[in-house]
């Protein structure tokens, strides 16, 4: 089934067609609860209090907090290159899989609180990622316990020029 999202991944257009994009698929445990403490450590330790992400240590203040939501998989959508659109190109790939995981019944959700994290050179390591790699949407899978519908959303600010 990853395969399958990959490939829909993979599809996604990107600037230029560079397709700038590798994939990181986590499926073991252990791996899974390691990556999930290292990035909560690493927000609540490491990143200083005046530091734009320092927000994001309420999120994970509770011990008990597992930033993966317990999820079987973990995919990260890898961006090769640091051309000027690979981030946007690794998001298009990272938004049509989450859709083919919607259509063959998967839940997923992109963890942005494991990035900080992910994108130091140690850990790029320990992934036996390529240092010049940037981990840019990591994205767990799993069977969803409940099916939500339509999310909530604020009207669409439009700006309708012409007719
Ligand atoms: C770039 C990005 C980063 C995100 N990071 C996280 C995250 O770290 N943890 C999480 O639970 N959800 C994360 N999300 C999901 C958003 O919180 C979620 O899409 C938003 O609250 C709206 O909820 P809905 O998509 O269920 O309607 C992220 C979404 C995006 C696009």
């Amino acid at each position: 089934v990853i395969r399958q999202l990959i490939e829909a991944a993979v599809c996604a257009p990107s600037a230029m067609n560079c397709q700038p994009w590798a994939f990181v698929v986590v499926r073991e445990q252990s791996e899974l609860k390691r990556i999930s403490q290292e990035a909560r450590r690493y927000i609540l330790e490491e990143i200083p209090d005046d530091h734009p992400l320092a927000r994001l240590k309420e999120r994970v203040a509770d011990p008990d907090t597992d930033i993966l939501h317990g999820a079987p998989a973990l995919l990260i959508v890898c961006a090769t290159t640091t051309d000027v659109w690979a981030a946007q190109d690794c998001a298009m790939a990272a938004e049509n899989l989450m859709l083919a995981a919607h259509a063959v019944g998967l839940g997923s959700c992109w963890i942005g609180l494991a990035q900080p994290w992910l994108n130091l050179p140690t850990s790029k390591a320990s992934l036996g990622l390529e240092q010049h790699y940037v981990p840019a949407a990591p994205i767990v899978l799993g069977y969803p316990t409940i099916k939500p519908g339509r999310p909530d959303r604020r009207q669409a600010e439009i700006h309708w020029i012409g007719d």
